[in-house]
């Protein structure tokens, strides 16, 4: 398996339930050698349509987010623990993050970024098997991982863009480590 072999393999998987329910798979997006992951935890209703990650409501709160801490999205690969979208937008179940790990382990393995952002407790545990976003968030962990809330939780609690971005400027200073 190759990188460039990748997105064909997700949008073409029938490895769960998902694939019945979806419009399209949504691979995530980004160049080969991108430096930075961010990983998220499934398509919305916006990202199904359009097979793109993070277009939708909280994709405007990312963009927004990672302009203020100077970073370019360009730059930077997208994409989400999960690659179909659940129905109505319901958490992943352990099921259907079992059946697609697999390929986001593969895009980590062939991008090889410096820095794994995970986005909210579903990347933290389908990753690292952790939770606790709110405790670990801004921490770096085995020298690869960070770890900050979902921008979504920033919808929904604008009180968080602050913490948001803070996180996301710690990429910076891991890129220069
Ligand atoms: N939420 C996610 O976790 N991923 C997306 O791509 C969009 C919204």
């Amino acid at each position: 398996m190759n990188l460039e072999q990748l997105p064909g393999e997700i949008e073409a998987c029938t490895r769960c339930s998902l694939c019945q329910s979806r419009l399209r798979a949504v691979p995530g997006e980004g160049p080969m050698d991108a430096a930075v992951m961010l990983v998220g935890e499934a398509p919305g209703a916006d990202e199904d349509r359009l097979g793109r990650p993070f277009v939708g409501r909280a994709g405007r709160i990312l963009d927004r987010a990672l302009d203020m801490a100077s970073l370019e999205r360009e730059r930077i690969f997208i994409t989400n623990v999960v690659k179909c979208r659940p129905p109505n937008n319901r958490r992943p179940l352990k099921g259907e993050m079992a059946a697609c790990l697999p390929h986001l382990r593969a895009q980590m393995e062939l991008l090889h970024p410096r820095v794994i952002c995970l986005m909210g407790n579903v990347a933290l545990g389908a990753v690292l098997g952790m939770q606790g976003v709110m405790s670990l968030h801004g921490q770096t962990i085995q020298d690869r991982y960070l770890v900050t809330v979902h921008p979504a939780a920033v919808v929904r609690n604008r009180r968080l863009m602050e913490l948001f971005v803070s996180d996301l400027q710690e990429i910076k200073r891991m890129l220069r480590d």
